[in-house]
């Protein structure tokens, strides 16, 4: 009976119960939980592959789907799809399927984390005070910057933009957007204005980044990009690090070309710990935890299963990756 479900490689092992929608339903390849990649059993199981349920640690792309001629579907437990060829994908008729909607508000709660972390320099006063360098209340120290009345950029207003834009809202920051479209109904309920690129990046206290990474968005904030923006101001990444040039970055804020950043997403991924982003000023490097708790998680981990499912079957899949719009 077993022998004549589809084979599916599960490229990350997830933890118990996570992907029980699976069981009965198709053979499973696990992959080691802690190894990104494809490692040796899973590239020996390609060939007989007929769904791939991935992490955004691997890399899908004409070389693996070349080993993997009944590939059908390609299920990522992630929203973004940067690290799948979508091409080469749409070339096999394999259908690809994402996460979108179920980490909105986990990734968007993270965001206003890291505002609020850089924009009041607690990992800086939560250092010294540890460190022993808290000797009085001082009218001086750890001064950081105002949210109510500041301008926040949210450069992409999609659901995550969107998201942000809410809570950022509710602290009385002033909102603008830099999105490939208008978005009419959001921007008349939130008081979001539409600007260009560069006059979000010139006007805004505190810049966040909300879009996918793409040949368009790669590096989209490079030397030029942070020159045109406050010294006072801040950035924030939750989206993808390739988005900002690290150098780029790294330069601006050594030069207090801007006042601070906050990322959880950088390039390359991980950072390693001699990086010189570390050392920088005023900066907080999380290590890609927008969607990190239990139950967004899972709820992920169930989209992927559904998609995968779907697929399978030939049926259309809950949440297919769309066509990527126009550049902002
Ligand atoms: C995604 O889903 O693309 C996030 O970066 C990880 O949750």
């Amino acid at each position: 009976m077993n022998d004549i479900l589809p084979l599916v490689l599960v490229t990350r092992a997830l933890p118990e119960g996570w992907l029980d929608g699976l069981r009965g339903r198709c053979r499973t390849v696990v992959g080691d939980a802690q190894t990104p990649g494809f490692d040796a059993p899973l590239l020996e199981a390609l060939p007989d592959a007929e769904g791939i349920l991935c992490l955004l640690t691997e890399r899908i792309d004409g070389a693996v789907l070349d080993r993997a001629p009944r590939l059908r579907v390609v299920s990522t437990m992630a929203v973004g799809v940067d690290n799948i060829d979508l091409d080469a994908c749409a070339a096999r008729g394999i259908v690809v399927g994402h996460t979108p909607g179920v980490l909105t508000e986990a990734t968007a709660d993270l965001t206003m984390a890291l505002l609020l972390a850089v924009a009041r320099r607690l990992p800086d006063a939560a250092a010294d005070a540890r460190a022993g360098r808290w000797s009085t209340w001082s009218p001086t120290g750890w001064l950081g910057t105002d949210l109510h009345g500041a301008s926040l950029g949210i450069v992409g207003l999609g659901k995550i933009g969107t998201a942000v834009a809410r809570r950022a809202r509710a602290f009385g920051m002033r909102l603008m957007h830099a999105s490939p479209g208008p978005k009419p109904a959001v921007e008349a309920e939130l008081g979001v204005e539409r600007v260009p690129l560069t006059q979000l990046l010139a006007q805004s206290d505190v810049v966040s980044l909300h879009l996918p990474l793409s040949s368009d968005t790669h590096h989209l904030i490079d030397a030029r990009a942070l020159a045109t923006m406050k010294s006072t101001a801040l950035l924030i990444n939750t989206a993808r690090g390739a988005i900002v040039d690290p150098q780029a970055l790294a330069h601006a804020l050594h030069t207090g070309a801007i006042a601070g950043a906050g990322i959880d997403v950088t390039e390359p991924e991980p950072l390693p710990a001699e990086h010189p982003l570390y050392g920088c000023p005023n900066l907080l490097v999380l290590p890609h935890i927008g969607s990190a708790t239990h139950g967004t998680r899972r709820r992920m981990a169930a989209v992927a299963v559904d998609n995968l499912l779907a697929g399978l079957v030939g049926s259309p899949l809950p949440h297919p990756v769309l066509p990527p719009r126009a550049p902002l």
